[in-house]
């Protein structure tokens, strides 16, 4: 079995990864920092390719496809993705762009590309790494929260299309809450509330995904969160999570 992982140089990509070789994958890993990249491969083995490439840039989605699409991968894992902290008009517009196309548009190319595939031999799994943001607006992470609620949506849809159709072909949503990462670092924040592991989201992610479900939710807090935040009126939800993003203001005297 191949799989196809796409922020697998940290975090939470890096410990699906890790996980997956221990069960005998075979895996294709990419990021863009190549040194990470070369060291994963000699700890993980032979059967480990590495294709380093910026996935905020169109052309290299498209070549990360080319140089897998007639490799058979079974399994994408679709979880490179950052986010940006501020006001929305306090963002750099161009910053915005390339995590959106990360977030939204790599996430998109590669999971149409990789569904008709799938389609075809009528088997394949898509692993989508979503968050508990993909369920509610985010003051002072708008845009990052938005890109979350576009991979929920386009993957439960997805979800359906493939159900009416008895495909034999599933997609996973795994939707965190906090993990600890190097997420915050790159977003300049820090937790207001305390992150589970990265190996524990890639455990629940995987168990879930290998499974054919369609959620994977790591904790029963977030869980509940997930499902409680739908009977909660939009902007009451949008009030809490503005708190919740403040919270995580980084205090650069060491405070908090
Ligand atoms: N940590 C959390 O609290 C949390 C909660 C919910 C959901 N998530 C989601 O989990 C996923 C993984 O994040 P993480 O927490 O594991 O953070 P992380 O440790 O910062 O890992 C992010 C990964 O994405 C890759 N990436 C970022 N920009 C990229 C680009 N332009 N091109 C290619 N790859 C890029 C990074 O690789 P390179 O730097 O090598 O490019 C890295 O491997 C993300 O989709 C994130 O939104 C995280």
């Amino acid at each position: 079995m191949k799989a196809l992982v796409t922020g697998a140089t940290s975090g939470i990509g890096m410990s699906i990864a890790g996980k997956l070789s221990k069960k005998g994958w075979e895996l294709i890993l990419t990021g863009r920092n190549e040194k990470v990249l070369k060291k994963m491969q000699a700890k993980l083995g032979s059967g480990t390719e590495i294709i380093a490439a910026d996935l905020s840039k169109k052309d290299e989605v498209l070549r990360v496809y080319e140089c897998c699409k007639d490799k058979d991968v079974d399994m994408l894992v679709n979880n490179a993705g950052y986010g940006l902290f501020g006001k929305c008009e306090d963002i750099d517009l161009e910053d915005e762009l390339n995590m959106l196309n990360v977030n939204i548009t790599a996430l998109h190319i590669l999971t149409k590309l990789f569904l008709r595939d799938f389609k075809k031999k009528d088997r394949g799994i898509i692993l989508n790494v979503a968050s508990a943001a993909g369920f509610m607006s985010g003051p002072l992470m708008s845009s990052y929260y938005a890109s979350k609620n576009y991979v929920v949506r386009l993957t439960l849809a997805i979800y359906e299309e493939l159900r009416r159709d008895r495909s034999n072909v599933t997609v996973t949503l795994l939707c965190p809450g906090p993990v600890a990462t190097n997420f915050n670092n790159r977003a300049g924040v820090r937790f207001s509330v305390r992150p589970i592991s990265a190996d524990m989201a890639a455990e629940c992610a995987l168990k879930n995904a290998l499974a054919g479900k369609l959620f994977a939710i790591p904790s029963l807090s977030v869980k509940l969160g997930v499902f409680g935040s739908q009977f909660v009126p939009h902007r009451l939800l949008s009030a809490i999570v503005y708190n919740i993003q403040h919270g995580k203001i980084q205090n650069k005297d060491g405070g908090r």
